[in-house]
């Protein structure tokens, strides 16, 4: 599988959080088998056995985060952050019993590999468009790692989630399960995503979580970046002024149980200096919903 055939934005991912890995400061925020699990996966996918040594030349981390912060500032911390917070809630939501765990788009992200071993009883879905994830299983076959994921391909602009799952064996709409649609929904339209929801409510048992991540809709993306989604994938779809969220999610009887936003999450981490540009950005904030109706 060629890199250019897989997706571009979820290669972006694992690259800014090995990078990030790597920070003297921040690189705890990573857990160190993803950070591991990632390096392989790129050094798979990008054919280049070696990479990775570069990482932490002083000169090439100073380069990386002066682009980033002209393209996009936080947004690699962001990346981890969002991620830590998906967790907490997969993992609390799974301790109380929840059996299903479905990863919608899900690109490289280590979550499922890493909780199939922590709960061997819940299943594990992973979703995504057929070059990436086909790419994503051959750099899975490459480590050691034994994974009892359902891995399912589709392009949700194509294919409805409901069709996708219900035919599958595995599937159980009936349990208590988390979705999690973590860095996608700005790649899907509006009218995709509300449908998506509308899906995401059939398809799970009163008690389930979903939990997304969206751009705010107010405030521009800078050039650099826009230059990039040019050229790769454009974050051109669904985003939302995160006040409105929980009258949005209430439409698909969800209730919002928590919103995590992008300055918020990031305000621990970050100098005075960097939290100013951080108010200046269109960020991307977390949602946890519970399907109560
Ligand atoms: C920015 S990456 C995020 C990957 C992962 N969720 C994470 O946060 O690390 C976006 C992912 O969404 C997937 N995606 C985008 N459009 C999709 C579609 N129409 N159907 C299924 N997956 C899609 C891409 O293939 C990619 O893996």
């Amino acid at each position: 599988m060629s890199e250019s055939t897989t997706s571009a934005s979820a290669l972006l991912v694992s690259k800014g959080l090995v990078f990030l890995s790597r920070d003297s400061k921040r690189g705890s925020l990573v857990p160190k088998e993803s950070a591991e699990l990632l390096l392989s996966f790129i050094r798979t996918l990008t054919h280049k056995p070696h990479y990775g040594k570069h990482l932490t030349f002083p000169p090439y981390r100073f380069m990386v985060r002066t682009l980033v912060n002209l393209a996009y500032p936080g947004m690699i911390l962001n990346y981890a952050l969002r991620k830590r917070v998906i967790e907490a809630a997969t993992v609390e939501h799974l301790q109380n019993g929840a059996r299903q765990v479905v990863v919608i788009g899900a690109g490289f992200d280590t979550l499922t590999l890493r909780l199939s071993r922590q709960f061997p009883n819940a299943r594990f879905f992973e979703i995504d468009k057929p070059e990436t994830q086909s790419a994503k299983r051959s750099a899975v076959l490459a480590t050691s790692l034994q994974a009892p994921i359902e891995f399912v391909p589709a392009d949700l602009s194509v294919s409805k989630l409901q069709d996708v799952l219900t035919n599958h064996p595995r599937f159980d709409k009936n349990a208590v399960s988390i979705f999690i649609l973590e860095g996608v929904s700005m790649y899907l339209s509006e009218a995709t995503i509300a449908d998506l929801f509308r899906q995401i409510q059939q398809l799970s048992a009163k008690g389930s979580l979903f939990a997304f991540t969206f751009m705010d809709d107010r405030g521009r993306d800078r050039l650099l970046s826009r230059l990039w989604q040019k050229r790769h994938e454009r974050m051109e779809g669904f985003a939302m002024t995160p006040e409105r969220m929980s009258a949005f999610v209430k439409l698909f009887g969800m209730e919002q149980r928590s919103l995590h936003l992008f300055q918020e999450m990031q305000k621990p981490y970050v100098s005075t200096k960097e939290w100013e540009l951080l108010m200046r950005t269109r960020g991307e904030h977390v949602c946890i919903a519970e399907r109560t109706a």
